[in-house]
């Protein structure tokens, strides 16, 4: 039986996160220039985007820039950034012959102008769209929204909109730039690091978390199946124990 076939679709997690993680070692165990690697980890976005949108998921976020990343040289910096405003041109299509809305996480303004203008008109495009979400984390950090929630937070405190005895976790979470998308339930890393590099903290408290050494162009619908396959083996008890669970 194919890993395909064992997945229950009943059972599906709604939201799957994904750092994508290895292009560069990719790129470098074949004697290429790094960017080589991130342009081979788009065919592994689009066939992992297709694949996701035909099991019935709902969000897909994808952790395409960290805050952390604008520290890599400026060369690469660029590359990729001219990467993302082609693979969105080109794109589209998929998006739209697929019925998926394209949303995006960060601190947005910070990208180049370029880059902000396309990802805003393919948003425009997509927003009807109701199959699946494609979330991409741009100039995203954990400890980058974490802050920028609670300084929103005490400006509203300090103008009287909200009393500080109000605020508990849904209201602080109502604050997020992800504020609008589900917590995921599954999240995978590829490249064999088992590391979270502050990509959604707080939204992961209960996610199942999956690690595969497969490098990011190398990852396809087979290794997403596996992954969703080693999800649904698992119980998930939310800090109670087994007999409480109802499968
Ligand atoms: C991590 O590999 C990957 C990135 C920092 C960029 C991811 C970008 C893409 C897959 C292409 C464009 C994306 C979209 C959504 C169209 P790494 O460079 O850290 O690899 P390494 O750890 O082997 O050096």
């Amino acid at each position: 039986m194919s890993n395909r076939e064992k997945i229950n679709e009943k059972k599906l997690p709604v939201h799957i996160a994904i750092i994508m993680d290895g292009n560069g070692r990719w790129a470098k165990q074949k004697g290429m220039a790094r960017i080589i690697g991130h342009q081979n980890g788009v065919d592994a976005v689009r066939d992992t985007v297709e694949a996701s949108a035909e099991l019935g998921i709902k969000f897909l976020t994808l952790y395409a820039f960290s805050t952390e990343n604008w520290n890599r040289p400026r060369y690469e910096i660029d590359a990729l950034m001219e990467l993302l405003v082609s693979a969105l041109k080109k794109e589209l299509k998929t998006m739209t012959d697929n019925n998926i809305r394209l949303l995006a996480v960060g601190d947005l303004k910070s990208l180049p102008d370029k880059c902000n203008r396309e990802l805003n008109e393919v948003m425009e495009l997509t927003k009807q769209n109701t199959r699946m979400s494609l979330v991409l984390a741009l100039s995203y950090s954990s400890r980058w929204e974490i802050t920028e929630a609670a300084r929103k937070v005490s400006e509203d405190v300090r103008t009287g909109k909200i009393s500080p005895d109000k605020l508990d976790e849904n209201m602080f979470r109502s604050y997020f730039s992800s504020s609008h998308i589900p917590d995921p339930e599954l999240l995978i890393r590829t490249s064999g690091e088992h590391r979270i590099s502050n990509f959604l903290l707080w939204q992961i408290a209960y996610a199942e978390l999956y690690f595969t050494p497969k490098l990011w162009p190398d990852f396809r619908r087979e290794d997403l199946y596996e992954a969703i396959v080693d999800y649904q083996n698992r119980e998930r008890r939310f800090g109670k124990v087994s007999e409480q669970i109802i499968s």
